[in-house]
């Protein structure tokens, strides 16, 4: 039987961070809504103690979708989670996102705490929480280069004290596939009270690594991935939600997961996404670029000419985009003219096919990009020549 993996989405407030983003409360509505669309169970809508308009673009998030749990990042103190509260105040079906840094580094650099004070801050912290919200994530910042012993008895702390989701993010994207997967096998089989909670992956892509690390994170035993759409964040961002969205609904055969993501509105989120926080997706990205439908080499256009699934793993309908691209450059071949001919509306023989194709290559060879005019223009030079 597949198992549920929950899908958080934290654009509008990790996605927030990536530099020069800055989104005003109507467009944290707009993306919100979109992203409930889109099936995310989980929208982490700001960092309510950040400032008046955090706190208010949270609430108005909150009042807003009607299905998806909605969240605010605090760090662990008593202001932060009364600012989650206030802000809250009144309306269902909200939680609270607690954290504090748990590596050595940032303990003794940041901080300036031992690992007692932090475990005792973090104790104190969820159990007020847990006093106001059903719903309480805890996570251990920079929990991938902290050590595994400390994880595991911050995690039975504050379980014991009532958080319901425990995250260990790979804040600077520093972990790899099999590190992280020996993380959650070890807080799985070591930590007392686990089976009470759900374990949450977030991955960020210092190294590139975020999409492989969240689904080594998913096989070993995470039940919940967080990330942004379009894989906005701070740095080099967050794990693009899409890819793993994706990924689980291509090899169901090997992950036997289900989600609640509605596939086809992956292109319409990824769009609003990028027009509203003005970063542009590049155009090989994985899911959602421009290129990730596109066939370009003759081989591969005559391919998926004769059938589409042997250079495609996944429909681009599927993902919501209209339809596969076969772009005419020098590498298209014989049978991908022909077939924008007759998209074009024109019937060619395969006689005309022939002198067509030996003008179409000498015009491929002086020029990058072939549009529908130039290959029309070779029609009328042909019948002018006639
Ligand atoms: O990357 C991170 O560690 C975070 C936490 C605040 C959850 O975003
Ligand atoms: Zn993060």
């Amino acid at each position: 039987m597949s198992e549920r993996v929950y899908f958080f989405d934290t654009t509008l407030r990790d996605g927030e961070q990536t530099p020069g983003v800055n989104l005003n409360q109507e467009e944290k509505v707009e993306i919100a809504l979109r992203l409930e669309q889109l099936g995310i169970d989980v929208i982490e809508a700001g960092f309510a103690a950040a400032s008046p308009g955090d706190a208010a673009a949270v609430r108005a998030v909150a009042k807003a979708v009607t299905k998806p749990m909605v969240v605010s990042l605090a760090r662990a103190n008593k202001g932060d989670i009364d600012a989650v509260i206030e802000a809250f105040k009144g309306i269902d079906n909200t939680g609270i996102h607690v954290f504090i840094a748990t590596s050595p580094i940032h303990r003794e650099k940041k901080l300036n705490m031992s690992k007692e004070q932090v475990i005792n801050k973090a104790i104190e912290c969820v159990s007020y929480a847990a006093q106001h919200f059903t719903h309480v994530e805890f996570s251990c910042e920079d929990a991938t280069r902290s050590e595994l012993e400390f994880l595991r008895e911050i995690s039975e702390k504050v379980i014991e004290a009532g958080a319901t989701v425990l995250n260990f993010p790979d804040t600077v994207g520093y972990t790899t596939p099999e590190e992280y997967s020996e993380l959650f096998q070890y807080i799985l089989e070591n930590t007392k009270g686990v089976e009470k909670v759900i374990l949450s992956c977030h991955c960020h892509d210092d190294l590139g690594l975020a999409a492989s690390n969240s689904i080594a994170a998913i096989k070993a035993g995470a039940m919940q991935v967080e990330g942004c759409v379009n894989g906005i964040g701070e740095r080099a961002g967050n794990v693009a939600l899409e890819e793993v969205a994706a990924l689980l609904e291509t090899r169901k055969d090997y992950y036997q997961k289900d989600t609640g993501i509605v596939l086809k509105e992956i292109a319409k989120t990824s769009k609003l996404i990028s027009r509203l926080t003005g970063v542009s997706v590049p155009p090989n990205k994985a899911v959602i670029g421009n290129n990730a439908f596109t066939h370009a080499s003759g081989i591969h256009q005559d391919g998926v000419i004769k059938d589409k699934s042997t250079y495609e793993i996944l429909k681009p309908e599927t993902v919501g985009f209209m339809e596969t691209k076969l772009v005419l450059g020098k590498l298209s071949g014989r049978n991908a003219l022909k077939k924008r001919y007759e998209e074009l509306g024109y019937t060619i023989s395969q006689e005309e096919l022939i002198d067509l194709f030996a003008k179409y290559k000498d015009l491929a060879d002086r020029k990058k990009e072939i549009f529908d005019e130039d290959i029309i223009a070779l029609l009328e030079t042909k019948s002018a020549a006639e």
